[in-house]
């Protein structure tokens, strides 16, 4: 079933590392697309989803080899622009009638200049090779070359590895280049993929209205009468999955927020408060403060932690679940990098979805089928979403947050003190970094409590309390990490105030480890 009634662009994946770029820079201009593994991509498939364009990713099988992946003939009669990129352009000549030779001497890694074919530019060239140097940087990736065009093919730009860099069928506008547009590293690759949807008649609306209303729809159709439950963490994507949900089927909808004490200062009312006051979306607070600490009592080992935390959750989250009558759907909020990660390319076409860290397992113990509205959106697109439904800036653009919360930023025992000075130190010290207007540019920063006094003196008196670690790191992806370059300025200024201003804590020190090899988390 479909309810898009915008037009559509098919990537067919061939299995490169850098497919889902693709998709990311075509997101980055208004047009819809989606990936699909060749092997998902039959004759049926393609009427059903009828592409206004297709694109043949790059992969790192060769065409040479028989039994390499193709797509059906069905590709070639849809009469739509086709885009070929590496891997892709190789199929395309091989299946049109051209030829492809594995090599070694003309093997192309890393960066290339491609310069144009004399004769006119083709619109597809539209803003290349306009800076005066006369060419453009590529990225290329190739063992394989085209030796021989396909009939109808013309050569539009060479570099010295491959002669044939950019080529092009102009009357059925086919489209094939040896290199990567959709990387970085080829400046100008974004310019060459808009003239390309442009030339498919592509109009830019993919907007977040136009998704919003879209999902909105998907939802109703799916769910129908019945009750939907979703787990709310507090964090970005499962709020914007519930309030979405919510303004597809409304009350049909009930939040469980599981709150484990082992939040930051204020977390529970503000999620409390935007949930149930602001949007009047039903939800259960299920406030298991006493039965998580006392759970956690005398433990300091960081795994036992983490499995007495996911245990209980899932515990109490099935629970409360339980109480809400006639329940058959479970939203969460899987997003498209999820989808994309978990497609087997090389294991036939099955998908498997990662399950969502808190939740993991809840959906076949409880009987449950799923609701992921943000299946097909990266992360800035959910916060985008999250902006067009409503949900402030200040809670969009927030740093993550672990499940287990506080208790893996408390090593050794957690104490019911401990947790309350961990507490007010993290709000001063986010308090600093927003104060100097560096929120932003940190990934994650956030207190440690160690489990170490030390000896101080403050006025005349000596004290004797808790040393803390301030952790602030950047990153992409939370994979690897720097430690943040504070001034000593900033870290003089921010140690005192938490002296002062948090008691319990006498002595503040700044963790300077990269990940690897640490983490970000101390636990
Ligand atoms: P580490 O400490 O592994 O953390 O370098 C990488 C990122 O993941 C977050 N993190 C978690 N998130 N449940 C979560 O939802 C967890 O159990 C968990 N452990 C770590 C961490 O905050 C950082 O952003």
């Amino acid at each position: 079933m479909t309810t898009q009634t915008h037009d559509r662009l098919l990537i067919i994946d061939f299995g490169s590392q850098v497919t889902q770029l693709i998709a990311r820079r075509l997101r980055e201009l208004k047009t819809y697309c989606e990936i699909h593994p060749y092997q998902n991509v039959t004759e049926a498939f393609i009427a059903d989803f009828a592409p206004r364009a297709v694109i043949l990713s790059g992969g790192p099988d060769s065409v040479t080899r028989p039994g390499s992946p193709r797509p059906p003939q069905a590709v070639y009669d849809l009469g739509v622009p086709i885009l070929g990129i590496c891997y892709g352009q190789q199929v395309m000549m091989q299946d049109l009638g051209g030829r492809v030779e594995a090599g070694d001497t003309t093997a192309e890694f890393g960066r290339a200049w491609v310069t144009p074919a004399e004769g006119p530019r083709p619109d597809i060239l539209n803003g290349w090779f306009l800076d005066g140097s006369g060419r453009e940087q590529v990225w290329m990736s190739h063992g394989d070359h085209v030796s021989a065009l396909a009939p109808g093919f013309e050569v539009l730009g060479t570099s010295p590895g491959a002669p044939f860099a950019i080529t092009a069928d102009l009357a059925r506008r086919f489209y094939a280049v040896q290199f990567h547009p959709e990387v970085h590293h080829t400046p100008n690759g974004k310019t060459l993929l808009q003239n390309f949807i442009h030339d498919a008649g592509f109009t830019g609306d993919w907007t977040m209205g136009a998704y919003r209303a879209e999902a909105i729809a998907k939802i109703r159709a799916q769910v129908g009468d019945k009750r939907v439950i979703c787990g709310l963490s507090g964090g970005v994507d499962s709020s914007v999955a519930a309030v979405l949900i919510h303004e597809a089927i409304g009350d049909q909808l009930t939040c469980v927020f599981v709150d484990h004490g082992l939040l930051r200062q204020g977390e529970a009312e503000e999620v409390v408060t935007m949930f149930r006051d602001h949007y009047n979306i039903p939800l259960i607070h299920a406030d298991e403060a006493e039965l998580f600490l006392g759970e956690l009592d005398g433990v300091s080992d960081p795994e036992t932690k983490r499995k007495t935390i996911g245990k209980l959750f899932i515990d109490v989250f099935q629970r409360h679940a339980g109480e809400i009558e006639g329940a058959e759907f479970l939203a969460q909020g899987t997003l498209y990098p999820d989808v994309i990660e978990s497609v087997s390319f090389s294991g036939g076409p099955s998908v498997t979805i990662k399950s969502h860290h808190n939740v993991g397992g809840l959906p076949d113990k409880m009987g449950l089928k799923l609701v992921e509205p943000l299946r097909e959106l990266f992360k800035d697109e959910v916060r985008a979403l999250g902006r067009e439904l409503g949900l402030p800036d200040s809670f969009i653009g927030r740093h993550p947050f672990p499940g287990p919360g506080l208790a893996i930023r408390c090593p050794g025992e957690i104490t019911r003190e401990k947790l309350e000075i961990l507490r007010k130190a993290d709000a001063v010290f986010i308090d600093q970094i927003r104060k100097h207007g560096l929120y932003d540019e940190i990934w994650q920063a956030f207190v440690a409590i160690l489990p170490v006094r030390t000896v101080g003196v403050m006025g005349d008196g000596r004290t004797y309390d808790f040393a803390c670690a301030l952790r602030a790191v950047t990153s992409v992806d939370g994979m690897t990490a720097d430690y943040y370059p504070f001034s000593h300025d900033f870290l003089g200024e921010t140690a005192t105030r938490l002296i002062n201003e948090v008691r319990g804590i006498n002595r503040v020190t700044y963790d300077v480890t990269s990940k690897p090899p640490g983490t970000i988390e101390w636990e």
